[in-house]
């Protein structure tokens, strides 16, 4: 049945829950940063954590000691925290989410998305939607091997062809996930344009397919009306955004029901662009400089000017 408000909790799993249904979609060199991880918290944009992967090589599990630093402070920030994990060694996975809920951790997500070449080529992430039997066994092995862990997904519609969804949810569930993040896009599609009624489209199969397991709908929501309109359209259970993130940071709060705060946004994107105009190092001040083009896009007057000032 839909839900009717964002900010309704929805039980996940006996041992997690999340205080709303509108989560931060992880984004790989950005969650992980200070700047956004102290906003995050200061500024209340989000209700639950779920950090860019961990990646686990096969044989080379991450020392206890070395995921309680890491997580530590998501940890310490009391809000419900989810760690994806991203490789296609299910002992090896196994293993490290074992490790995981020793360090306190409730919740773990296998990455079965990532589009990246470098990813792709090493058979991780995305690569596994091409061998759906091999993917069901990984999450088959982590749901029997952590029980007490909140085990879910985080998937594409297939490797090259949407069509793959409804096999692929199948299996994924009947290995016993406790829930589904899913954007709509191919991993072939990468991030190509797909319009929204075939999205929507999309992630209703998923949905279907999943019956029980609820399926957090993703890809391309920017404003709380477009999360309203998956919601409507698919039935899911929830969303998460990656990208309007960038673009509004209070959008989370807004798709709760929060008022739009202009002055607060326009703080957060002023200290970013600060940021981008004087990052100390190289590296550093590239990175902020593509948060820039990522809120305002390539052809904003706040780009040109941060590129100016490179
Ligand atoms: C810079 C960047 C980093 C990302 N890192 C991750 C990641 O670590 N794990 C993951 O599952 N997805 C990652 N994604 C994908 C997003 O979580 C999201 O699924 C995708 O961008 C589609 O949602 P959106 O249209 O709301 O951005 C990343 C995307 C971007 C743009």
């Amino acid at each position: 049945m839909t839900f009717r408000h964002f900010s309704d909790p929805i039980t996940l799993h006996p041992s997690f829950s999340l205080p709303s249904r509108a989560i931060l979609s992880p984004l790989e060199g950005i969650m992980n940063r200070d700047f956004f991880f102290d906003a995050a918290c200061s500024l209340g944009l989000l209700d639950s954590w779920m950090p860019p992967f961990l990646g686990v090589s096969r044989g080379a599990v991450p020392a206890t000691g070395k995921l309680k630093k890491r997580f530590a402070h998501f940890l310490d920030s009391a809000l419900p925290l989810t760690v994806q994990l991203l490789g296609n060694d299910a002992d090896s996975l196994a293993e490290t989410a074992h490790r995981l809920a020793e360090c306190g951790v409730r919740s773990v997500n296998l990455n079965f998305a990532c589009p990246s070449g470098t990813v792709v080529r090493s058979g991780s992430g995305g690569a596994l939607l091409r061998d759906v039997r091999h993917t069901a066994e990984i999450a088959a092995v982590l749901c029997s091997r952590v029980p007490q862990l909140c085990v879910s997904v985080k998937l594409r519609s297939g490797f090259s062809c949407a069509e793959e969804t409804g096999e692929l949810i199948r299996r994924l569930c009947g290995a016993g996930v406790s829930w589904i993040l899913f954007h709509f896009r191919t991993v072939s599609e990468n991030y190509a344009f797909v319009g929204r009624d075939e999205a929507f489209r999309r992630i209703g199969v998923a949905v279907q397919a999943a019956g029980a397991v609820p399926v957090f709908g993703n890809g391309d929501i920017r404003t709380p009306e477009d999360a309203g309109r998956m919601r409507d359209a698919s039935g899911c259970a929830g969303v998460a955004v990656g990208r309007g993130f960038l673009k509004n940071p209070f959008l989370l709060r807004e798709i709760r029901g929060a008022c739009p705060d202009e002055d607060a946004r326009r703080l957060f994107l002023e200290a970013l662009f600060r940021r981008a105009a004087s990052g100390p190092g190289r590296r550093k001040h590239d990175f902020y400089l593509e948060c820039v083009r990522m809120a305002c896009g390539a052809d904003s007057a706040e780009f040109q000017e941060a590129l100016r000032r490179k």
